[in-house]
């Protein structure tokens, strides 16, 4: 299996109905949400998920880089979202949030920066339904892969089978056609890709050749 998750963040703002509509065929639409604390950058909250909800029928991967998840992450599966990551860095109570967006009835979700080691968090596995490795600092598009992310996604593939779990391993950061088939290789089956797809003249098309690639 691999899914592949365009990011609206390398999408055009002021179009984001048509946008979400370009990548229709995509298994999820990936959606940034930063707040200028979490990360130095700002970009969209719950009301423009809400309208995103209506302008697609693919189901919304919501990506938190926000201060205070355990207070927000709720909003946002009450706008629409199939899935919601919150950081592990910012969550005062991540079990409790976890059961909180599952009993709201998203996918939960959480997501390690790049210096963040997995191993303090084996225990929390089966409460999670996405694990997401940041494979670039979180805040902006378009930054290069971090390889040396490859062990960490390596050994998280290893701790979710010696648990016999069914969580998705999701990378997010510079993930294109030349490091695709690495971050497969090392164990992921998600893929969020943002100037990969929406840099491309034909972002359905880059997401057929992205899923085949980690397929192969
Ligand atoms: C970065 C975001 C990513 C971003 C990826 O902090 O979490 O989802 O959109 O963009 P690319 O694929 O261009 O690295
Ligand atoms: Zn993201």
């Amino acid at each position: 299996m691999a899914l592949i998750n365009p990011s609206i963040l390398s999408a055009d703002f002021a179009r984001l109905a048509e946008e979400a509509k370009a990548v229709e065929g995509a298994d999820w639409l990936h959606v940034d949400v930063m707040d200028n604390h979490f990360v130095p950058n700002l970009t969209l909250g719950v009301p423009v998920v809400e309208s995103l909800r209506k302008a697609t029928d693919t189901p919304l991967d919501l990506h938190l880089m926000i201060e205070d998840p355990d207070r927000w992450a709720p909003q946002y599966v009450e706008a629409g979202a199939g899935s919601v990551t919150f950081h592990v860095e910012a969550a005062a109570a991540p079990v409790r949030l976890a059961r909180e967006i599952r009993a709201k009835g998203a996918r939960a979700s959480m997501a390690l920066k790049p210096a963040t080691p997995i191993e303090p968090y084996e225990d929390l596995l089966p409460e999670l339904d996405m694990l997401l490795i940041m494979t670039v600092e979180p805040g902006f598009g378009g930054q290069a892969f971090l390889d040396i992310m490859l062990p960490k996604i390596r050994r998280t593939r290893e701790l979710i089978s010696k648990h016999g779990l069914e969580l998705w391993l999701q990378v997010d950061g510079g993930v294109s056609e030349a490091t695709i088939e690495r971050c497969a290789e090392a164990g992921a089956d998600v893929f969020v890709a943002g100037s990969a797809v929406y840099g491309a003249d034909d972002p359905a098309k880059a997401v057929r050749e992205l899923r085949a690639q980690a397929e192969a």
